[in-house]
């Protein structure tokens, strides 16, 4: 951690907490460090592959570490793990200390509890952006889903309103003053990257892209490019396999995106 963003208590308070059993975190240059929110889920187990792969460092978080271990098998060795339940400021801010860069790739999978949306993708990102902000974080890049601002969306049916809160979400970022990008994807597939072209779309105009699918190798390959793609500043965008675009001309769609309003 760069101790010149320490200040006053809030410093003391991670300080102390750092240096607590079980607390310890990797040292990383300093701003490289990325912290994989979800990083045990279907989509998380392909970004902390690519990160590795790219010999970017990483810290990756779930909420257990034994859970995340027998979900993830081989991809969970050799990774910096936090234990860290979104919904708690506290656990928050310490998965946050020392980091540069957020991939959040966060999501609440059940429906009408106290995991659900509002609480993970609405309350959960708040917590994370809420950190970002204190350490002075380069580069948030938040996963949510197509259509979210759609309220008659069907999915907005049977979830209970899961895209509003993923929208409230977006907005908190947005607003934040961080820089940030946000990447809406269409249905999930475990499928290698690079078979199809990648479709970046704004306006989250989702009913033509209803029936398209993305991989969640390529999905992993946009999240970390949007890190360093001059053209991911502020932006939002929806993002399907298309299979009539070329693969890999999809780095070259960075630099055509619009930034949202400020
Ligand atoms: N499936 C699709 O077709 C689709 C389409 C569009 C968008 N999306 C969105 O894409 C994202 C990734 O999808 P996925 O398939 O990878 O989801 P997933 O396998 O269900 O992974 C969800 C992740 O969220 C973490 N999480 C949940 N509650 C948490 C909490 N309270 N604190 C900390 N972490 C928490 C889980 O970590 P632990 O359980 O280890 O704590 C897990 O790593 C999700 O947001 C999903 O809604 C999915």
């Amino acid at each position: 951690m760069n101790p010149r963003r320490l200040t006053g208590l809030t410093g003391l308070f991670l300080v102390l907490i750092l240096a607590l059993p079980g607390c310890a975190t990797a040292p990383s240059p300093d701003g490289e460090l990325v912290l994989v929110a979800g990083a045990s889920g279907r989509a998380g187990r392909y970004v902390i592959q690519r990160l590795k792969e790219q010999g970017i460092p990483l810290r990756a978080m779930t909420r257990s570490r034994a859970d995340a271990g027998q979900r993830l098998g081989a991809d969970f060795a050799g990774v910096d793990w936090v234990e860290c339940d979104v919904r708690d400021p506290a656990q928050v801010a310490v998965a946050m200390a020392g980091v540069g860069r957020v991939i959040s790739v966060i999501g609440a999978n059940t429906v009408g509890d106290d995991n659900s949306a509002e609480f993970v993708d609405y309350g959960g990102v708040r917590n994370l952006v809420a950190a970002a902000r204190r350490e002075q974080v380069q580069h948030f890049v938040l996963l949510t889903a197509i259509g979210v601002t759609d309220p008659a969306h069907p999915f907005n049916k049977a979830t209970k309103g899961a895209l509003g809160w993923r929208l409230k979400g977006e907005d908190y970022l947005r607003a934040s003053g961080l820089t940030y990008t946000i990447v809406r994807p269409g249905g999930l597939v475990n499928e290698p990257a690079g078979q199809k072209g990648l479709r970046l779309e704004q306006g989250d105009n989702w009913r033509p892209l209803l029936r398209s699918t993305l991989s969640r190798d390529d999905l992993a390959l946009v999240l970390i490019e949007s890190l360093s793609q001059p053209g991911a500043r502020n932006v939002t965008f929806e993002l399907v396999n298309d299979p009539s675009l070329a693969p890999g001309a999809w780095r070259q769609r960075f630099a055509t995106l619009t930034p949202d309003p400020n």
